[in-house]
């Protein structure tokens, strides 16, 4: 039978293991039947990268990928020349040494403040210096929020376009289980969990071009910007200073 032999990851397999593996199986499911519980947010649909692994030996043996997964990977943490989404990589008879990345887009669980045993549950609060407003984004969405009779909007960082993630600004009434929430001029402000640590300094702004006007996210984290201005990609220094 082959064998994956894992090298050490601090949290899901911190010595590292060896195990034999079934042929025929991606190496994501293999990995999971091994009690090596590596992220799989898309269930093994090729559509969220966070199964992204680097393989350090056998990489010439493996399946060939499709565009689909390439396209993916390109937005995966910590890309390198053998890297392939776990899920899309199938088992052959040959034996492999993978690497799981540090950070996944999901890594938030590992930069967020943990819980203190003394204060009790995870601290979720936006202070100033983690998100602000302009004042003109105040009165715009003031006005926003009294027409739709709402009291909050809630912000995502979602995977999309050609530069990697895209923001989602909606108006709602309250945020979900595990947000971050704070309030800013009578503005309930939820930021999803996930999407925290991209946002981390932004200052959230409401500006007038011409007949145009339209909310600009003015983040100090973005690396780069697609023309279109729809998306964006992320500084990777941000994971590696968490
Ligand atoms: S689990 Fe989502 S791409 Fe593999």
């Amino acid at each position: 039978m082959p064998k994956i032999k894992v090298l050490p990851h601090e949290e899901l397999c911190p010595e590292g293991a060896e195990f034999e593996s079934v042929a025929g199986k991606s190496v994501c499911e293999n990995l999971l039947d091994n009690s090596i519980d590596i992220e799989h947010a898309c269930e093994l649909s090729c559509a969220c990268t966070t199964c992204h692994v680097i393989f350090r030996e056998g990489f010439e043996t493996l399946n060939g990928s499709t565009d689909d997964e390439e396209d993916l990977l390109d937005k995966a943490w910590g890309l390198e020349p053998n890297s392939r989404l776990s899920c899309q990589t199938l088992v052959d008879d040959k034996d492999l040494t993978i690497e799981i990345p540090k950070y996944t887009i999901n890594m938030v669980s590992e930069i967020h403040p943990k819980k203190d045993k003394d204060t009790g549950p995870m601290q979720n609060t936006i202070s100033n210096n983690d998100f602000s407003f302009s004042k003109s984004a105040i009165n715009h969405i003031t006005k926003l929020l009294e027409k739709d009779k709402s009291t909050g909007v809630r912000i995502t960082v979602k995977t999309s376009g050609c530069s990697g993630y895209a923001y989602d600004l909606s108006i709602v009434k309250e945020g979900k289980k595990d947000d971050y929430s704070g309030n800013f001029s009578d503005i309930n402000l939820f930021i999803s969990k996930e999407s925290f640590i991209f946002l981390k300094g932004t200052e959230l702004d409401y500006v007038q071009n011409g007949l145009n006007s339209e909310l600009i996210f003015n983040n100090p984290n973005i690396s780069a910007q697609c023309g279109c201005g729809e998306s964006f990609s992320i500084d990777q220094e941000l994971f590696q200073k968490a």
